[in-house]
């Protein structure tokens, strides 16, 4: 809110007026922003508010979960109806209310990026998940809420593995019940390698993986038997990693990206088009970043075309390489080379 504030203020002093404040809630890990108060602020400017709700189409179905965008004033919310309801990956929603946002310049903006032969199988499945909720929206939810409540107090029980704790951080007005993030720094294990266990030998599969922890998501499909296979496979990684001495230092030197210290030398287009040549990592040190450099999970680029490669971004590319995540969107994935911009 105070950071809205600021930003809006900021472009007033420059004698410009924000045409949206864009706002992405949930994040990834359930955390929720306080729309309410930050619709209220846009609307006493006549700025329209946008959320990336991507996260939250479930919100507002159970009384202990936050109210959704909408509910909370924002003018428009796009959903990913198939991340936790159960439409077909890629189908989404785009929700409006009210009419600070002109409904006929909306329709013609999306004719521009639509394909002209819209999925209908997408479209089906987008109609079945409304349908599933309009049965009975006042409960539906309500099986899925226990499962989480219980698989968060036996988690917390397991020595070693630490559970996100939202309501102690009193700066987050909300989060969502149904995201989970377990942390097993404690045991010296990487998110990459404790997720590679419970993957292989407990069939178990995570929403988000971070140096240090994971984010699962509970959703209409999950049942009890999934969470205790979860609570089985994070007490098997307590059991067997918890007396290993030394390792539990191992995660201290992982960096926090993002860096503050980004350099760009050329813009992505012009990075794009230039000519590239391919060097050993060393060498890459000071060069202009040539390809968009991406740890997967969570597939956030930690280096993009034209800007300069840094010893920090390398460590910790290097760090988490070596800690199992994947590095995406380069030309060699196991990072011994990197494409950088001649320059
Ligand atoms: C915050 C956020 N917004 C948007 C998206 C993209 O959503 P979709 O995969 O439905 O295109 C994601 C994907 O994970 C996301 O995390």
């Amino acid at each position: 809110m105070l950071q809205v504030e600021k930003a809006i203020k900021e472009l007033e002093m420059e004698g410009r007026k924000a045409a949206a404040v864009f706002v992405t809630s949930p994040t990834y890990h359930g955390i929720c922003s306080n729309l309410s108060e930050i619709s209220k602020l846009c609307h006493s400017c006549n700025i329209p508010l946008i959320v990336d709700e991507a996260h939250g189409a479930h919100l507002g179905f159970h009384p202990s979960m936050p109210c959704s965008a909408l509910q909370q004033g924002a003018d428009l919310a796009v959903q990913s109806t198939h991340k936790v309801l159960c439409s077909l990956t890629q189908s989404s929603m785009l929700h409006m209310s009210g009419n600070r946002v002109d409904r006929e310049r909306i329709c013609k903006c999306l004719q521009t990026i639509q394909s002209t032969s819209p999925s209908y199988l997408l479209l089906a499945s987008l109609d079945a998940a409304r349908a599933q909720l309009s049965e009975n929206p006042e409960t539906i939810f309500n099986k899925v809420m226990e499962l989480a409540v219980e698989m968060r107090t036996l988690i917390n029980k397991i020595p070693g593995i630490a559970v996100l704790d939202f309501p102690s951080f009193s700066s987050f007005p909300a989060f969502d019940p149904l995201r989970i993030t377990i942390g097993v720094w404690q045991l010296g294990l990487s998110g990459y390698e404790a997720d590679h266990i419970l993957i292989k030998d407990y069939g178990v599969v995570s929403e988000l993986i971070g140096s240090g922890s994971i984010t699962f998501a509970i959703n209409l499909g999950t049942c009890r038997e999934h969470v205790l296979r979860l609570v089985s496979g994070f007490k098997h990684l307590s059991g067997t990693f918890s007396l290993n001495q030394g390792m539990s230092q191992r995660l201290d030197d992982i960096e926090c990206s993002p860096f503050d210290d980004i350099n760009m030398i050329l813009s992505p287009r012009d990075a794009f088009f230039a000519s590239k040549r391919k060097v050993s990592v060393r060498e890459s040190l000071g060069e202009i970043c040539g390809e968009l450099i991406t740890p997967f999970p969570p597939g956030i680029p930690v280096l993009i075309p034209g800007e300069v490669i840094t010893q920090r971004a390398l460590n910790y590319l290097l760090q988490l390489r070596s800690r199992g995540a994947v590095i995406t969107g380069v030309a060699d994935p196991l990072l011994s080379s990197i494409v950088v911009c001649n320059t």
